[in-house]
């Protein structure tokens, strides 16, 4: 469900300049917003915020989402914490008293997706400029842009098109700092360690849209 794309290069030729693989830092925190536009098989629109800490050095991750909404109806959403030091992810919601333990694979850093084109420009103007990198990729009909700080590959935002079923997936990514402010963000609730193994479903099948960093 998460996919944490690694850093695939482009096959290298003696012809092409092979560009350095761009990846977010090892700790950070940032907030986004995301998006999801679909035209099938019904016309949907779902949109919404997540607060994300992210420690590769630790191997854990945490998701909070709120404020989801479906065609402008709430969809109540639960947190995604991952565990990868002990390979399991815990998926919860603490007002509806529920938590789920599910095994999870290797932690994978957070990069831009394999591309074939890049190029580089700016955002805003004078003083007020920052040099942006915007990565672009193709796979079957389906477009992903992804737009980092030049210099130091901080996420920006990230489109997704595909041509088949007219449709897009947006996200901007906001506030983010380096770092872990508060660790016990990584904290597994008191909810969950007296859960019993795949007694509970996920309430909400979560669609690509919440699938962060689906670059
Ligand atoms: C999520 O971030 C928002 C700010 O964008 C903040 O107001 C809220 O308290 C945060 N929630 C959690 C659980 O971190
Ligand atoms: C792309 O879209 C066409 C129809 O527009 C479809 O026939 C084809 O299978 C799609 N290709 C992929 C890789 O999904």
């Amino acid at each position: 469900m998460l996919l944490l794309v690694a850093c695939l290069l482009v096959a290298s030729t003696y012809m092409h300049t092979v560009e350095a693989c761009c990846c977010m830092p090892e700790k950070f925190e940032l907030h986004e917003y995301v998006e999801d536009v679909f035209t099938w098989p019904f016309a949907s629109i779902q949109t919404g915020y997540a607060n994300i800490s992210f420690d590769l050095k630790v191997k854990k991750s945490v998701f909070f989402f709120y404020d989801v909404k479906k065609n402008g109806k709430d969809v109540p959403t639960p947190t995604y914490l991952f565990d990868h030091s002990s390979g399991f992810l815990y998926v919860y919601d603490l007002r509806s008293k529920y938590c789920k333990k599910l095994p999870t694979g290797k932690m994978s850093p957070v990069c831009v997706p394999a591309y074939k084109s890049t190029y580089i420009t700016d955002l805003g103007a004078a003083k007020d400029m920052i040099s942006v990198k915007i990565y672009q990729s193709t796979s079957g009909n389906q477009t992903t842009i992804t737009t980092v700080t030049k210099e130091k590959c901080y996420l920006i935002s990230s489109e997704l098109y595909d041509s088949e079923y007219p449709t897009s997936l947006r996200t901007q990514f906001y506030g983010t700092t380096l770092g872990i402010k508060d660790p016990s963000v990584f904290k597994i609730p008191a909810i969950c360690k007296k859960i019993f193994w795949n007694t509970q479903e996920i309430p909400e099948v979560h669609r690509r849209g919440f699938h962060p960093f689906y670059l």
